[in-house]
């Protein structure tokens, strides 16, 4: 089905050409493994460290900083679960926001049972975490902030460098899951103790991601083996998928203007159009958001309906999250805002690509107001009632 258009670039992306073609030959000529003496070794590794630099260079970081990780969920995990077991005496507090990722939420409520306290930060009704809240919630044993750098379902992007400066001046260590926001914002490193990233959200492969940790911090590893990635990390690299991740970091950086300013004209496009129809909200920033997605809100109908018969018509979109999709408990983001429930079960979320051109956004525009109207008129619900 060539004529599809893909909308849910924040749930993953198309792996871009050259990508593809630099990853080609670490699967079949250059496929030795890193850790091996040998010549072909020798290539993966020399591929895997220059990665690693070449990453590190566009971050402004040290390459003994970064730690090739499975993809995000694992980096969030290893920064907060192995920034938990580093502690000494056991025990303490984590600070977390209420519209965090599941990799984040889950990764705290699994330490509640084993003596860790943890406080959930509320939002305001954009989604943004306010400085002072956190500096609020600062308790004596507190070791760990985790405040996401831009929201995976509404977009809104977090105060991080305040939140960050407010952590390092209290000694507490800041992390945050840069997924949606690497390649598209640039990121207070400075301020930032430990970072998540993941390639298939930059139209790299799926599969890895990495965390920077900064020089000095005290992680103990998840994974226990052959003492790869300086022994916070043991199993053997995923060389083409590093390799990958290099070159669709470089390739979001060299296009970020270009890319971005697109992005943000059809947000716009797509907001002002949808917020003429009747009963609809912007979830979300207005402005202080990335500039890939856009979460609206439809009166009186499930997002799931609107997305299966959106994808009827040929346009893939979302709820939301796409690791909540399946669940039809509203989404715990929109619940944070306070969307209203009637409102929350009909969330949808636009996001956009490097390739998402104006001809794709039109289409979505025209069949929009069609899909939504038929939905309504099956639905017991009536719209301004
Ligand atoms: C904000 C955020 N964090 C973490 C993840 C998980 O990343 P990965 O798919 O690399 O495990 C995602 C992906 O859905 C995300 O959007």
């Amino acid at each position: 089905m060539p004529d599809r258009v893909y909308l849910d670039n924040s749930a993953t992306t198309q792996v871009a050409r050259a990508v593809v073609d630099a990853m080609a030959p670490y699967f079949d000529v250059r496929y030795g493994n890193a850790s091996s003496l040998h010549s072909f070794g020798q290539e993966a590794r020399h591929a895997v460290e220059e990665s690693r630099e070449s990453m590190a260079d566009s971050l402004g970081v040290r390459a003994d900083e970064i730690v090739f990780t499975s993809g995000a969920t694992e980096a969030d995990n290893l920064a907060i679960v192995g920034a938990a077991l580093a502690r000494s005496g056991g025990g303490g507090h984590v600070i977390a926001s209420k519209v965090e990722h599941d990799a984040v939420l889950r990764a705290v409520e699994w330490l509640q049972p084993m003596g860790f306290a943890v406080t959930l930060a509320d939002v305001d009704g954009t989604g943004r975490v306010d400085p002072e809240t956190v500096r609020a919630a600062l308790r004596k044993d507190t070791f760990l902030v985790s405040i996401m750098a831009g929201n995976n379902e509404i977009g809104t992007l977090e105060p991080i460098a305040e939140i960050g400066r407010i952590c390092r001046e209290r000694g507490v260590l800041f992390h945050t899951d840069a997924v949606q926001a690497l390649g598209k914002v640039d990121l207070p490193m400075d301020s930032v103790d430990l970072l998540a990233a993941s390639a298939h959200k930059l139209h790299g492969p799926k599969g890895v991601g990495f965390l920077y940790a900064r020089r000095g911090t005290r992680l103990v590893p998840l994974t226990h083996g052959g003492g790869h990635e300086r022994g916070l990390r043991s199993g053997t690299e995923n060389v083409p998928a590093i390799v990958g991740f290099a070159a669709a970091l470089r390739l979001a950086l060299a296009e970020r203007d270009e890319v971005t300013a697109r992005m943000w004209r059809l947000r716009r496009r797509i907001i002002d159009r949808v917020l003429r129809m009747p009963g609809t909200r912007l979830n979300g920033h207005p402005e202080d958001s990335l500039p890939h997605i856009t979460n609206f809100s439809f009166a009186g109908i499930e997002g799931e309906s609107l997305v299966m018969k959106l994808d009827e018509a040929g346009i893939a979109a979302s709820t939301g999250s796409a690791c909540s999709s399946p669940n039809l408990e509203p989404s715990h983001v929109l619940v944070a805002i306070g969307v209203p429930l009637s409102m929350a079960h009909g969330s949808l979320r636009i996001s956009t690509g490097r390739d998402t051109t104006d001809a794709d956004v039109e289409r979505l525009l025209d069949v929009l107001p069609r899909v939504v109207g038929e939905l309504r008129a099956m639905s017991p619900f009536k719209v301004g009632e």
